[in-house]
């Protein structure tokens, strides 16, 4: 940064910030992001009737309540428990802020999502690392010895974990939940394409909060707009916490039709994911590539040293991969979004010819 440091705060001299892809050509084939292939079939009649109504002139609800309501229906779960949010991301920034005092410990299990130790240093926490194992599973002796040593106020468990794709086990996160004194925050934005919760956890522990977002299962990352659910107590302050008005007008309105219209396709489309997603890790298996079994909507690649070479050559070829390679515990991986069967052949398509 060319900031002058004696107008920062600590924290934000010592930030090491999200890295994104920068400068990405429009045309190009995404499979950095994990995003659906296609957006919702609802869009269409979204565009049609904003042509008829508009009131963007005005701040639309602030509580959200008929989205909650439909949240409620999707998740077979409590109105009161649930707070709408702009974003997964911000969903992370308003836990932090609501749980950490400056100082305080908090638990990542790396490799894992980057958002989840940036949110909570901005809101001053201190991470303890507690990896995962060398296939990638939650070491628990480990994390559980080191939850009673630190006392963590915070937990994070990404199920699936990105950029993995590997899953937590419920009597795991269960036992997690049991020994900890602070929040356990299972980060559930690819559960469609995994198909197990803890949302049932819920009625029995306080600590556990569950992260949601309409990027992933609703192809809406565009949108920009998420949930937690959480005991009614702790979302009623993380409601107090979150911006008034944070959600724009165009994002609630479309969750709620994407809510009323097409959760039949939401399935589908997560059916279709897992299809492909067998299809893809068998012919990039069969192309000698390492791939990690995944219960999410993305592979990870494990090939070593040529992969930055892969990686641009991919780009040259116009397909997009997320490049993970010179990140902690990722040495030689690349992460791989699974999209349709047309946009997965132009991949594998490319990686014949590369390899
Ligand atoms: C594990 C995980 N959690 C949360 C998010 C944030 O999603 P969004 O901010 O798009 O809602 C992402 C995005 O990639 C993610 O991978």
């Amino acid at each position: 940064m060319n900031y002058t440091d004696k107008y920062l705060s600590e924290m934000a001299k010592k930030l090491t910030p999200y890295e994104w892809e920068s400068n990405v050509p429009e045309d190009i084939l995404r499979f950095d992001t994990n995003t659906l292939p296609v957006p919702p079939p609802c869009l269409e009649s979204f565009i049609n009737d904003l042509k008829i109504k508009c009131p963007i002139n005005e701040y639309g609800d602030p509580s959200y309540t008929k989205l909650k309501g439909l949240i409620t229906g999707y998740e077979c779960f409590e109105k009161e428990m649930i707070t709408v949010t702009n974003s997964g991301d911000e969903a992370l920034d308003i836990v932090t802020k609501a749980v950490l005092n400056p100082r305080d410990f908090f638990i990542i299990q790396p490799p894992t999502y980057e958002m989840f130790r940036i949110q909570s240093e901005i809101n001053r926490g201190v991470a303890i690392q507690v990896p995962l194992t060398q296939t990638f599973a939650i070491d628990l002796n480990r994390l559980l010895k080191t939850i009673k040593e630190k006392q963590p106020k915070i937990v994070f468990i990404c199920n699936p974990n990105n950029p993995t794709g590997t899953v937590t086990s419920t009597e795991y996160i269960e036992k997690i939940l049991k020994n900890s004194t602070g929040v356990v925050l299972v980060d559930e934005v690819y559960r469609e394409f995994y198909g197990k919760t803890s949302v049932l956890l819920l009625k029995k522990y306080d600590n556990l909060v569950i992260l949601r977002s309409f990027s992933k299962f609703g192809g809406m990352a565009g949108a920009r707009i998420g949930y937690l659910m959480a005991s009614s107590k702790l979302s009623q302050v993380f409601d107090a916490i979150r911006l008034p008005m944070g959600v724009s007008w165009f994002s609630y309105k479309f969750a709620e039709l994407l809510l009323e219209k097409n959760t039949a396709w939401i399935k589908s489309q997560s059916q279709m994911i897992m299809r492909e997603r067998s299809r893809l890790t068998k012919e990039l298996t069969e192309l000698g590539l390492n791939v990690v079994p995944s219960q999410a909507n993305f592979l990870l690649v494990k090939v070593g040293d040529k992969a930055k070479e892969l990686y641009e050559k991919l780009k040259d070829n116009n397909i997009l991969v997320r490049d993970r390679s010179n990140k902690p515990y990722l040495e030689g991986c690349l992460r791989v979004t699974v999209r349709n069967r047309e946009q997965n052949n132009q991949l594998i398509k490319s990686l014949r010819n590369i390899i």
